[in-house]
């Protein structure tokens, strides 16, 4: 017997839920590092035209592919052609990998969201980061301490993912979200006033602002920019097609899109104001140039440059930090549940699996992988290899092959324009076929070109090669090699479950 499949109590709802995956650690903890890498306002203007260009029409994209199919992505996959389903499964394997140090993020947030009363990183963060918190180790490898001062938080984490989940789309879910991002709204706007008062904030604003009209002729720049709009606004790699498969039949999509691609590109920009309002107090307390005041880019930006900040603020810099690293726990918790939500219910539309065990079951192991492998001296080293492979080459080229596939391969477009068309208010003309029939394939190709022979050139960080052998590149095949393994094993049922839930047959 099929199961009847949940579905969202409202469209608010859903919407909610979307923004609620979409704003994350990727607005608050990645952009604004990935932006000042890229020269701050460089990245801009190629980051609103990855939004126009990619983002929302394959957001479009896979809202319809997930309602039309009401299914997880390999079913969603496979009701367009039994040769797109390996898409689906790769996506899944891509959001096992994500879950597994997306969440130990969090957990570094919510030590250091305890940590800001008093702010107890004292004068040298960049110290209490690696060798406190952390306890880094040398060099990267494979692990040989556990930090059990990560491990609690991370648990906790896990707990809470689970817990909501266990409640379902509806109750566990939908609840979560209505919760989670008023909460988070008012912390975060409370925290850029915050940022925009301090002295210096103009010149952090100008240097975000103004367009380095050099930098956009560096390939680098929009490889970043097409990167992050995807990792942002969570297409690419399952969940929305995960998500829109709880909609209701009549649903409509292109305008639930335009909100959740508006309402988390707004977030990310009001993030980066806030980051570089900060950024220009301390170069101006510094008295260097905004360009030079930050010794720690990537990924300590957060952890490193903002615990700075807080402690030279004139005023109420434990409230600052609580505000800070709260908001990222709060955007962090909402975003990790939808990334393990993708692969409980691929797994649940596979095996049939009520969705308590599918929670424990699948759930618990992403946290087992999470718990053990993180926690550790290398751990920081093995998150960011991973983080950019899966990236680069999962999400960014899974988009690429799933474009590529529907627009060229099954020449699905036409019917899912007409899907999507029949119950929005919004319809999608030639524009959504022309960007994602040529521009967005031609961009992420030249993108995935660009960024291989860079990747060859010079190998990530200089990491040793055995090192990025496995926990770069290996993830990176991985995660397509189990991709193809999964949709090769005999899946009866699956023909059922696309008839009964979805609208059409196969294009
Ligand atoms: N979209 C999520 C984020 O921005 C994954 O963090």
């Amino acid at each position: 017997m099929v199961r009847e499949r949940e579905q969202w109590a409202t469209r608010a709802g859903f919407i909610l839920a979307a923004v609620g995956s979409a704003i994350g650690l990727g607005n608050i903890w990645r952009f604004p590092y990935v932006a000042y890498e890229h020269g701050g306002g460089a990245f801009l203007l190629p980051y609103l035209i990855a939004l126009l260009t990619a983002g929302i029409p394959l957001l479009i994209m896979e809202y319809t592919i997930g309602r039309r199919a009401k299914g997880s992505p390999p079913l969603a996959f496979r009701a367009l052609s039994r040769r797109a389903e390996p898409i689906g499964w790769w996506q899944v394997a891509i959001c096992f990998v994500i879950a597994t140090y997306y969440a130990v993020i969090i957990a570094w947030a919510v030590r250091y969201t305890g940590f800001s009363i008093g702010q107890q990183w004292g004068d040298d963060p960049e110290a209490y980061l690696y060798g406190e918190v952390l306890q880094t180790a040398d060099e990267p490898g494979f692990v040989s301490s556990y930090v059990s001062g990560v491990a609690w938080p991370l648990i906790g984490i896990w707990v809470v993912t689970l817990g909501v989940l266990a409640f379902g789309v509806r109750r566990g879910i939908e609840r979560a979200n209505k919760i989670f991002i008023p909460l988070l709204a008012i912390l975060f706007l409370v925290l850029v006033v915050q940022a925009l008062t301090l002295d210096g904030a103009a010149d952090g604003l100008d240097a975000f602002f103004s367009p380095d009209w050099s930098a956009i002729t560096d390939g680098s720049v929009w490889v970043a920019a097409y990167g992050q709009i995807f990792f942002s606004l969570s297409v690419g790699f399952g969940i929305m097609v995960t998500y829109a498969s709880y909609l209701h039949r009549r649903a409509d999509l292109t305008g639930s899109a335009l909100v959740a691609g508006f309402a988390n590109s707004s977030f990310e920009i009001l993030a980066g104001i806030g980051v570089f309002a900060a950024i220009g107090f301390m170069a101006s307390t510094a008295g260097l140039g905004v360009g030079e005041v930050l010794e720690e880019g990537g990924i300590g930006l957060a952890f490193v440059a903002f615990p700075q900040i807080i402690s030279s603020l004139p005023a109420a810099g434990d409230l600052f930090g609580l505000l800070f690293f709260g908001s990222l726990v709060i955007a962090g918790l909402s975003s990790l549940i939808s990334i393990v939500q993708v692969v409980i219910s691929a797994v649940q539309d596979r095996t049939g699996m009520p969705r308590v065990p599918a929670v424990l079951v699948v759930g618990g192991g992403i946290a087992v992988v999470s718990i053990v492998l993180f926690p550790t001296g290398e751990g920081i080293y093995i998150l960011d290899a991973a983080d950019h492979f899966v990236n680069q080459y999962g999400i960014a080229m899974a988009a690429l092959v799933a474009v590529v596939v529907v627009a060229w391969m099954l020449r699905a477009l036409p019917t899912l324009q007409v899907h999507a068309d029949e119950t929005s208010a919004i319809k999608v003309g030639r524009l959504w076929l022309f960007t994602l029939g040529v521009i967005t394939p031609v961009v992420l190709g030249l993108m995935m070109w660009d960024s291989l022979r860079g990747e060859l050139e010079a190998p990530y960080q200089d990491y040793p090669g055995a090192f990025l052998a496995v926990a770069g590149w290996g993830v990176a095949a991985g995660v397509l090699l189990v991709g193809i393994a999964l949709s090769l094993l005999p899946w009866r049922q699956a023909d059922q479950l696309v008839r009964v839930h979805g609208d059409e047959g196969r294009v």
